[in-house]
């Protein structure tokens, strides 16, 4: 039966920030959203979240059926914030504490940690740091126990050459934090409530203190500010990248591309440099990605190849298609096999079938192209009459001249043509020829003016 706390009540003064801070992101998700989740993965029941600053935000982001917020109206501590939740906490549950500003940490880190604990064992995670200045410090005896954890601010100039430090996670029976909390005191240099005088009171108690340690520091980097944030960013950029290697992708430069959500990728994947990719992207079988491309929900298929600077967002592309350069794919564009969309092309709920082309400079909006269509340079489905919203139909093999304006609600019939620099306002049926423009004149005899 496990338990998770999450402490969040914390302010973040340094991130000068109207946000909490446990709502910045790391990878375009939430800090205390990485730890949730985390939580969840090593089984957690029952997720406590500590709120205090910014309470009402955390709350309306995080709110879900496993999850339940205790208000730290102030905060007097990390002793004082696990205090608030002990009538919720359950009797035989063993309670993992986690921190908000803590988004790194593995789960099975932390079912190492929790493995052992019982009436007679809790788990502490630490580890050595170069610089340990801040940190509270774990003190050992002679036999290697750990027997106590001295806060920076009280510590001897002895302790304080302690390398080894207190990371705050910690896994311990609820029963023992039942007995033990109200019984924290704050005559501290902080006068603060510690947690960490726990350690003192399980040794006195005869509770063994299990010690583990993270793979990496990072896991158990806490965010104060914009600089521990950015470099805690690339450290995870560079887990991403190097997973997405791991599994068969080719990465130009694995330290230029950015991964905010979960990329899916097929064989022989190829991705330039300073590509974004956001939310959840499925990239299929041999798709090239060129440089500075930005790709957000979207599925991809076989061999499809996205030339440089496109940014494409909610859209399904299926195989072979060629896609940009500058392409603007918005929300709602699925393209059957071969499709090409080209520079200067935006699309918007387009459903193109197999085969056509939209090669230069238009926008496709709310239409059904069939196959085999060649969309002339310049073309524009005018599908908005600055109220409503209406629907162009083109059918397969139609042709549609450069500099058309389509006026919707318009149909365009199979192999239809459509002359170029029409305006068509009416439906074109199969196979017929519309021009839609005003003749050409030729004047013989005209004199250019002159200067006077
Ligand atoms: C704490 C530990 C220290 C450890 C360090 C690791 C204590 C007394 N000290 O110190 O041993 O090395 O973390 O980073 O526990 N919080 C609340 N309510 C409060 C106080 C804090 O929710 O009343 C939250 C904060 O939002 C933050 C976390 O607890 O996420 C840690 O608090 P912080 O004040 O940063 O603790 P430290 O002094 O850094
Ligand atoms: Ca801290």
């Amino acid at each position: 039966m496990l338990d998770i706390l999450v402490l969040a009540a914390g302010k973040g003064t340094r991130m000068r920030s109207d946000l909490p801070k446990v709502l910045h992101p790391i990878g375009g998700k939430a800090l205390v959203q990485h730890v949730v989740d985390t939580a969840r993965q090593v089984g957690g029941e029952q997720i406590l979240i500590i709120v205090g600053h910014g309470a009402g935000k955390v709350e309306e982001k995080m709110a879900a059926p496993d999850v339940k917020f205790v208000l730290q109206a102030q905060q007097l501590g990390t002793g004082h914030a696990v205090q608030q939740a002990l009538p919720q906490l359950r009797n035989d549950a063993t309670v993992l504490i986690l921190y908000g500003d803590v988004p790194l940490t593995r789960a099975e880190t932390l079912q190492k940690l929790i493995a052992g604990v019982n009436e007679k064992k809790m788990g502490l995670l630490t580890v050595n740091m170069q610089d340990p200045s801040g940190y509270g410090r774990i003190v050992r005896d002679n036999s290697g126990a750990v027997i106590a954890i001295v806060e920076h601010k009280d510590a001897s100039d002895e302790q304080r050459k302690i390398a080894e430090i207190n990371t705050g996670i910690m896994a311990v029976k609820a029963a023992l934090l039942q007995k033990w909390l109200p019984q924290l005191k704050n005559n501290n240099a902080q006068g603060e409530f510690y947690l960490t005088d726990v350690i003192a009171m399980a040794k006195a108690d005869g509770v063994a203190i299990h010690v583990e340690q993270p793979d990496a520091v990072e896991e158990v980097e806490g965010i104060n500010n914009r600089q521990q944030q950015a470099a805690l960013e690339r450290f995870y950029q560079k887990q991403k990248a190097n997973e997405l290697m791991v599994a068969g992708v080719t990465l130009l430069d694995p330290a230029r591309i950015d991964i905010r959500g979960t990329i899916t990728a097929g064989r022989d994947v190829v991705i330039d440099v300073n590509c974004v990719f956001e939310g959840d992207v499925v990239l299929g079988d041999g798709v090239v990605i060129e440089p500075n491309s930005i790709i957000i929900n979207s599925k991809i298929g076989n061999n499809t190849h996205i030339k440089a600077f496109s940014h494409i967002e909610d859209s399904v592309l299926a195989e072979h298609c060629d896609i940009g350069p500058y392409a603007r794919l918005r929300p709602g564009t699925n393209l059957a096999d071969d499709v090409k969309i080209g520079n200067f092309v935006e699309t918007k709920k387009a459903v193109i079938a197999k085969g056509s082309k939209v090669n230069h400079l238009s926008y496709i909006g709310d239409a059904t192209i069939g196959s085999k269509v060649n969309v002339g340079a310049g073309t524009i489905t005018c599908n908005y009459d600055g109220v409503n919203k209406f629907k162009t139909e083109i059918g397969d093999n139609a042709f549609i001249g450069s500099n058309s304006a389509l006026v919707a609600p318009v149909k365009i019939g199979t192999g239809a043509t459509v002359g170029a620099g029409s305006i068509i306002t009416k439906d074109v049926e199969a196979a017929e020829l519309a021009i839609a423009r005003s003749k050409q004149r030729n004047i013989q005899g005209w004199e250019r003016p002159t200067k006077k």
